[in-house]
């Protein structure tokens, strides 16, 4: 039985709290989420961390903020295994350190969601033959949080620096980065379009020999996360918890 506890449960942790729930071989512990509120729950919710019931788990799946999570990055690491969708948090070389530094001494496993992408383990394969890699996302501009009327490039440049002024649009942007050549190598450009309902990301990989286009496209609804990442969350919990099925894709 796995014990899950859940630090952040809006869009994409609520759906992973229900399929928890759905699970006979997995068990919600807790919810820390200050705005949460549901009539009923499977287990205590809390405001801020606390060491006993992070103690009772095996497992944190985050989908808060990445300012949550820097937050609460050790106190995590140093009981459980990490699952966490707030990516761009990796773009702040210190945390990336402290990160590696607790799961070495913790002897804990990080999971890298794809999120609201495809193909994260091919980028990581060919890692040693990709000379450029670039990714475009388009979104709505309330999606971006900016009062634009017509398609605007809003930012080109670093990943690095996209993962600082749009944290909460570009986790794809910082997985693919960690996947590929790194924050500083990966050339993120981003798009707001008011027509457009879907949030897209076009990921362009070329090097020695490889020459990748991925395009993905999920209906967008309110906030930052479109129609697929939830249901992606789902099946990253499933390998994450090493379910065995019919298929499994490695
Ligand atoms: N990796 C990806 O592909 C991907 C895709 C979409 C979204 N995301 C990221 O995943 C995260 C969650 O996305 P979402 O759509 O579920 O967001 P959401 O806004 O629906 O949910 C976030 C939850 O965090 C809670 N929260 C706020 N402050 C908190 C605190 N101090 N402690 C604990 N909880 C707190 C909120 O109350 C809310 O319930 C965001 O960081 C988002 O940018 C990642």
């Amino acid at each position: 039985m796995k014990k899950i506890g859940f630090l952040g449960c809006g869009k994409i942790g609520g759906f992973l709290l229900n399929h928890v729930v759905s699970r006979k071989d997995s068990q919600a512990v807790f919810i820390q989420d200050p705005f949460f509120t549901a009539p009923s729950t499977p287990c205590p919710i809390i405001k801020q961390a606390d060491p006993l019931l992070y103690q009772s788990a095996d497992l944190i799946v985050e989908s808060a903020t990445s300012e949550v999570l820097k937050a609460d990055i050790s106190m995590i690491l140093t009981y459980c295994d990490l699952l966490m969708f707030s990516v761009t948090a990796f773009s702040d070389e210190n945390f990336e350190q402290e990160a590696l530094d607790l799961c070495k001494r913790y002897d804990r496993q990080i999971y890298l969601p794809h999120g609201a992408i495809l193909g994260l383990d091919g980028l990581y394969d060919a890692k040693s033959l990709l000379r450029s890699v670039r990714i475009t996302t388009t979104k709505s501009p309330q999606s971006l949080g900016l009062p634009l009327q017509e398609r605007t490039v809003v930012y080109e440049g670093s990943t690095r620096e996209a993962c600082r002024q749009f944290p909460r649009n570009v986790n794809v942007h910082a997985t693919v980065a960690l996947a590929g050549l790194g924050f500083d190598q990966t050339f993120s450009r981003i798009i707001a379009d008011p027509i457009v309902t879907t949030n897209s990301h076009l990921i362009e990989a070329h090097g020695s020999g490889v020459n990748f286009t991925i395009q993905v496209a999920s209906t967008a609804s309110e906030g930052v996360t479109g129609t697929f990442t939830p249901v992606s969350a789902c099946g990253s919990l499933e390998r994450v918890l090493e379910e065995r099925s019919s298929f499994s894709f490695v």
